[in-house]
């Protein structure tokens, strides 16, 4: 959702941004820009291209040295991905450069009184107000309180940076609403959206908090509330390597994510299970203990992919620590009376942990008192930050827009968080040990469904012309269908519908025919039986089917046209391996029909508007 990027040091700054806005890409990549100053160069040097960033970097053959420079990649939200609306947005008389990510709600009315006032606005943009209202305050203060000045008449989200090139010693970015970091290096300084930018240069940052901001020179920083406060902040160490953010030999970060399941699991995993007390430990959670052992119900907040894992955690904390739970989208949760009592805590499951609408609701459910807790991958991000309690998901930096490894990471959290609340309740060790010993498994077995990827390659060369697929399952699988057909229609562009295998007679068997294949999860499960009966409804309709069946399961494969076999495990985790598959076929498939896996049109991975 827009990457930004700002340096200043003694590196060429332009080549710092855009390596760094390159790392961001996947926030955003309809189009993108950079600009850079020295003192030397009579002009700031302005670029912006339509498109992925490479075509930036065509434009880019001569990139002359600067000491200080700004760069954005964009996912569009206001005005369509044009050169004009790419960001950097410039004032007037081009001296104010500003990149920004978020929405500024109150535009069109500053954009009114600004043009009255004589400003030229040449974009479609809600950030162009912003140089605008910069400008307008020049002359007052320094670049600092002119932009702390120009913020005040702001409402919505900004995370920005600004640069003035009459001063090209001073960068300012502030934020309120859209995450925003600042890398410390020797003599050199950064501001980015995301570690990402930043981690090939320096491992130590500072997360900046809502209405902070801060002021880059080549000599040092200092970081101000927008009381003008000057404020001392914890500094920050990355955990992670710049290798972890690359391909690795794989062809595409998605194919690369998904080979990564096994290492993710034991990662997510490491140093959690005491397997011989059948017990679970969970550090984040213990500062909350006591509030634990009172609540009565949760609800479980999150989006899209962190939805569908939420739903798996509902079965699982009702079967193994038997609470009831609902699962809310986050973007509704503010917009009904859902009655809550001081018992009730809200649990955020957010890969990226800055989901907008995942913070909103984590940010109401405090105002109502309420005990919160965060399942999220990205340590220190916004969502991590905000709730009292939570447990990283350890699953490492997921670059690809659709999400694979951090749903199998949130499946382990869950299945981690059932037994530790259930061990506070009626979960018996013994009861405990056997999940947990089929979770320590886990890894093993995803290696052995991963050297099916061939077969599954080919399988979606046979169906790669069907451009309709219903993906069914019930119980545990039912959200394990809702996520494999989110992974079909996002990369592939495919339609496909989820639904409780039981749901289908209601109404969706009357698109069955020769030409509408499903995806039918039909493990030997307490919900087998019933599973079987779907399958032949469909088989009755001339339906293909394609069946992830368990290993050793000879009758399940006859009702089916292609099988894809999973090892047998305990059924609350079996998600964890029935998912890989549908992974795999919607990577394949996209790949089949050509689509740009890393980067589906429309989406960005880190969704920080409403
Ligand atoms: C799908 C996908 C999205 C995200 C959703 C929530 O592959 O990645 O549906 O799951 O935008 O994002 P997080 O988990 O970062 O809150």
């Amino acid at each position: 959702m827009c990457g930004i990027v700002g340096y200043i040091g003694k590196k060429n700054a332009i080549k710092v941004a855009l390596e760094g806005i390159k790392r961001l890409e996947y926030r955003g990549y309809d189009s993108s820009g950079i600009v850079g100053f020295h003192s030397d160069l009579s002009h700031p040097f302005l670029k912006k291209s339509v498109g992925k960033i490479a075509s930036l970097e065509e434009k880019l053959s001569s990139i002359p040295n600067a000491s200080c420079a700004i760069a954005h990649t964009r996912w569009a939200t206001h005005g369509e991905p044009t050169v004009a609306n790419a960001h950097p947005h410039h004032c007037c008389n081009k001296r104010i450069f500003v990149v920004h990510n978020g929405i500024i709600e109150n535009h069109e009315f500053l954009k009114g009184v600004l043009s009255r006032e004589g400003h030229k606005f040449i974009s479609a943009t809600d950030t162009e107000v912003l140089a605008h209202l910069i400008e307008r305050g020049l002359g007052l203060g320094s670049l600092e309180d002119t932009v702390r000045d120009a913020l005040r008449h702001v409402t919505g989200t900004f995370g920005i940076a600004v640069i003035d090139s009459q001063n090209p010693h001073v960068l300012v970015a502030a934020r309120r609403g859209s995450p925003l970091l600042v890398g410390v290096g020797n003599d050199e300084y950064f501001v980015a959206s995301d570690a990402a930018a930043v981690v090939n240069h320096t491992k130590k940052v500072i997360y900046l908090n809502d209405n902070e901001m801060v002021v880059l020179t080549p000599d040092g920083f200092d970081i101000f509330d927008f009381s003008k406060k000057k404020l001392n902040k914890t500094i920050d160490t990355i955990d992670w390597d710049i290798e972890e953010s690359k391909k690795g030999g794989f062809e595409h970060f998605m194919q690369k994510e998904i080979f990564e399941a096994p290492q993710v699991v034991k990662n997510t995993i490491g140093g959690r299970i005491v397997y011989k007390d059948g017990e679970v430990k969970l550090g984040g959670l213990e500062p909350v203990e006591e509030r634990l052992y009172n609540v009565n119900r949760f609800v479980i907040v999150a989006c899209g992919t962190s939805y569908y894992a939420a739903l798996v955690g509902k079965y699982l904390f009702e079967e193994y620590a038997r609470v009831p739970v609902e699962v809310e989208h986050a973007s509704e949760f503010r917009y009904h009376s859902l009655p809550l009592d001081k018992n009730t805590a809200v649990i955020a499951i957010s890969q990226s942990g800055e989901t907008a609408d995942t913070l909103e609701a984590i940010k109401e459910a405090k105002r109502k008192g309420l005990l919160t807790l965060g399942i999220v991958n990205v340590v220190g991000s916004t969502i991590a930050r905000e709730v009292h309690a939570g447990v990283y998901n350890h699953a490492g930096p997921e670059i690809a827009v659709a999400s694979t490894k951090a749903f199998i990471s949130q499946l382990v959290v869950l299945a981690l968080m059932a037994v530790y609340i259930g061990r506070m309740r009626l979960l018996t060790s013994e009861q405990a040990k056997v999940i947990l010993a089929d979770m320590l498994a886990l890894p093993d077995k995803i290696v052995k469904i991963l050297k099916q990827d061939a077969q599954i390659k080919a399988m979606a060369g046979r169906y790669k012309k069907f451009p309709n697929f219903l993906y069914l399952g019930r119980k545990y699988s039912w959200p394990v269908a809702l996520e494999g057909a989110l992974k079909l229609k996002e990369i592939s562009y495919v339609h496909a519908e989820g639904y409780p295998a039981g749901e289908m007679k209601h109404g969706p068997i009357a698109v069955i025919d020769k030409d509408f294949p499903s995806v039918v999860i039909a493990l030997r499960d307490s919900v087998y039986d019933k599973t079987l009966s779907n399958m032949q409804e469909i088989k009755a309709r001339r339906g293909k089917i394609i069946a992830i069946c368990e290993n050793g399961d000879k009758e399940t494969g006859n009702h089916a046209d292609d099988v894809i076999f999973v090892p047998k495990v305990t059924e609350a985790i079996s998600p964890i391996l029935s998912v890989i598959p549908l992974q795999l076929f919607a990577y394949h498939m996209a790949i089949a029909r050509g689509a740009d896996v890393d980067k589906p049109r429309n989406l960005a991975k880190s969704v920080t508007v409403e």
